[in-house]
């Protein structure tokens, strides 16, 4: 039996499909390059030194996706695919909730239809909104600012609804917090489009010289140096969440919600100094205005994972930073055809 990674030629996606292969799991990777490369997957077979089958599909392509479950004996899904840029997804909603929502759609029917019960569902903790406190647990109230966390949070809502008419099924959604990094062989990582929206890769490319200096959004934030705390993960132990997160879901029917983030809060100053420290060069920034919807501070309460996963980060900022040093670089222009 094959697991479906929808969007496994992804950041993400790509580097759960090295722990996946490495975990002796049978893997079907399906991705339509709209935000990744064809020459990912050879770097993960490179990687992982195995081998996987791959099908160039949309997801809302509902023939190709059908015929991905008809050719493949799949039990289990790990659904990435979607857009994921939060300011793109306000200046085009619809174009947001039907890639995300109905995509979700077609693959849960063709799920349904053809007996593959298992889904872990990357979502996010933009779930959260603005949260009242932090640490932020898995029981505190949701609320979205966007339409690209409002697409999240839908998808948490359809799968907590199949469930409830389906009970064969056994799901569960990982709450992302900020994923950075990349595999420390250098031959995978993070490769946005255009300019970086996200800190990490933005500071990757100020410090390589392509960009001039970072705009730090705002250092007026209740925090202890003023600037924005979030909770970064390494990409790699957020990739074994969803290894754990699939054996644990093989022991029971129903959905359930995990934080998938380390419990510690960075600020942006804090990043800039450990980038620095990492790479041994100079990040030059300089303080500007928030960022419209940006929260102050944000970082996981992980205890939950830790308890029923069996799950916890394990890598410090060091090397996170280290590892998406390395990345930038062996790879200054990213993933090039
Ligand atoms: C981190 C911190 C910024 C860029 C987003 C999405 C979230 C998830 C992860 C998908 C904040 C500050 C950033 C810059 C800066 N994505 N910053 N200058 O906003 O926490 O989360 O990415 O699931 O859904 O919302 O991440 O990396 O954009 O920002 O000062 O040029 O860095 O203000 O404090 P964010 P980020």
């Amino acid at each position: 039996m094959a697991v479906l990674v929808t969007g496994g030629a992804g950041f993400i996606g790509s580097h759960t499909a090295v722990e996946l292969i490495q975990n002796g799991y049978e893997i079907v990777i399906l991705d339509n390059f709209s935000n990744s490369k064809p020459c990912v997957l050879d770097r993960i077979r490179t990687i992982s030194g195995g081998d996987f089958a791959f099908e160039q599909v949309d997801l809302l392509d509902r023939e190709g996706v059908e015929n991905v479950f008809k050719k493949y004996s799949i039990d289990s899904v790990i659904h990435f695919a979607g857009l994921k840029a939060v300011g793109e997804s306000v200046s085009m909603p619809i174009r947001y909730y039907h890639n995300n929502i109905t995509g979700t759609l077609i693959l849960c029917e063709m799920m349904q239809k053809y007996g593959a019960k298992r889904m872990i569902f990357s979502s996010s903790a933009t779930v959260y909104g603005t949260p009242k406190s932090v640490p932020i647990r898995e029981d505190f109230p949701l609320s979205t600012t966007n339409p690209y966390g409002e697409t999240k949070l839908m998808i948490e809502r359809i799968l907590s609804d199949l469930v409830v008419s389906d009970g064969e099924f056994s799901i569960s959604c990982l709450r992302y917090f900020n994923p950075i990094g990349a595999h420390k062989s250098g031959l995978i990582g993070e490769d946005p489009k255009g300019i970086p929206n996200n800190l990490m890769p933005y500071i990757c490319k100020v410090a390589s010289g392509q960009l001039h200096h970072l705009g730090v959004f705002g250092n007026d934030y209740d925090t202890p140096d003023g600037t924005g705390v979030r909770d970064y993960i390494h990409v790699v132990d957020l990739a074994r969440a969803h290894i754990a997160a699939l054996r644990e879901a093989e022991t029971r029917q129903g959905i359930d919600y995990f934080n998938i983030g380390t419990g510690r809060g960075y600020s942006v100053l804090e990043m800039v100094k450990a980038y620095e420290k990492a790479s041994g060069l100079p990040v030059p920034y300089e303080i500007t205005a928030r960022r419209p919807g940006d929260i102050g501070e944000c970082y996981a309460d992980p205890s939950k994972s830790e308890r029923v996963l069996g799950w916890k980060a394990e890598y410090d900022l060091d090397t996170m930073c280290k590892d998406a040093y390395n990345w930038q670089k062996n790879n200054p222009n990213g993933y090039e055809e």
